[in-house]
């Protein structure tokens, strides 16, 4: 494993109640080298999402991005920092349109939207238009949100994501609630525009198949904790992980 370090997460503790949903986590994350998270249930990954993100702030420890500390730093910031973060449940304006939500993205990455701005005055349309044809949904610009099937929400949801200009993003689940047909045309898409923007990825995935297609490397979450963390064809191999996460899946 070689490559810049873009984030680290040192000694990261927090708990629900008596739940241990993250306990001595350390891992450094490496530019350009997509990280799949795998594990049971409650083992943590969502939890992992949320420090990092800053949708939770750790009990104990820190994160690291790009040599600043940012623990604690609400998303709204630190997405202007480079990090976003995709959702499990797609967060659009349904009623809008699919470039429409694009914009708003955009004007809110540039500081420009507030309700009732104009989104012809947005000057980011070429720029919008380019990223979904990297998505693969140039067609779909006109179309309300609300009249997409899932896959090709969970394409828009990335699209948006992108919109904010991130160096860094953490997808929970890209692939759930998508026919297994559908699965791997859907990373393709993503994991394309991805290494097309220059964009860092980290997923969480229970499809093993998309794990060893997609990731660089792959990284076993349990109890919260991180157990092990290797290329795809070590880890997923790994007795351990077939009997504990693996086996589990099937
Ligand atoms: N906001 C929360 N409040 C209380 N318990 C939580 C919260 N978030 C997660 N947990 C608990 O922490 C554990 C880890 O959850 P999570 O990170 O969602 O696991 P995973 O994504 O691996 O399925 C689970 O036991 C879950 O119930
Ligand atoms: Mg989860």
């Amino acid at each position: 494993m070689s490559g810049k370090v873009i984030l680290q997460a040192r000694d990261l503790d927090i708990r629900f109640g008596g739940v241990v949903a993250a306990s001595d986590i350390n891992i450094d994350l490496i530019e350009h080298q997509n990280l799949a998270i795998i594990g049971p249930n409650g083992a943590g990954k969502t939890t992992f999402l949320n420090l990092c993100t800053g949708y939770l702030k750790p009990h104990a420890g820190r994160i690291i991005f790009n040599g600043e500390d940012i623990t604690g730093i609400a998303p709204r910031r630190l997405v202007r920092k480079g990090v976003a973060r995709a959702f499990q449940i797609p967060q659009l304006f349904t009623e809008h349109t699919v470039m429409e939500n694009l914009l708003i993205a955009a004007a809110a990455q540039a500081r420009q939207w507030a309700p009732f701005t104009r989104l012809d005055r947005i000057g980011a349309r070429a720029e919008m238009e380019h990223l979904l044809e990297l998505m693969k949904c140039g067609h779909l610009a006109t179309l309300p949100v609300s009249a997409l099937p899932e896959g090709q929400r969970k394409l828009i949801d990335i699209a948006v994501a992108l919109a904010l200009k991130p160096r860094l993003l953490f997808m929970d689940e890209p692939t759930s609630g998508v026919a297994s047909a559908e699965k791997f045309e859907l990373l393709d898409i993503i994991a394309g525009a991805l290494a097309e923007a220059r964009v860092t990825a980290v997923f969480v995935e229970h499809d093993m198949g998309i794990v060893d297609r997609f990731a660089d490397e792959v990284a076993v979450w349990n109890r919260g904790k991180v157990l092990f963390r290797g290329p795809p064809g070590d880890v997923l191999k790994h007795p351990d992980v077939i009997r504990d996460v693996i086996g589990e899946e099937l």
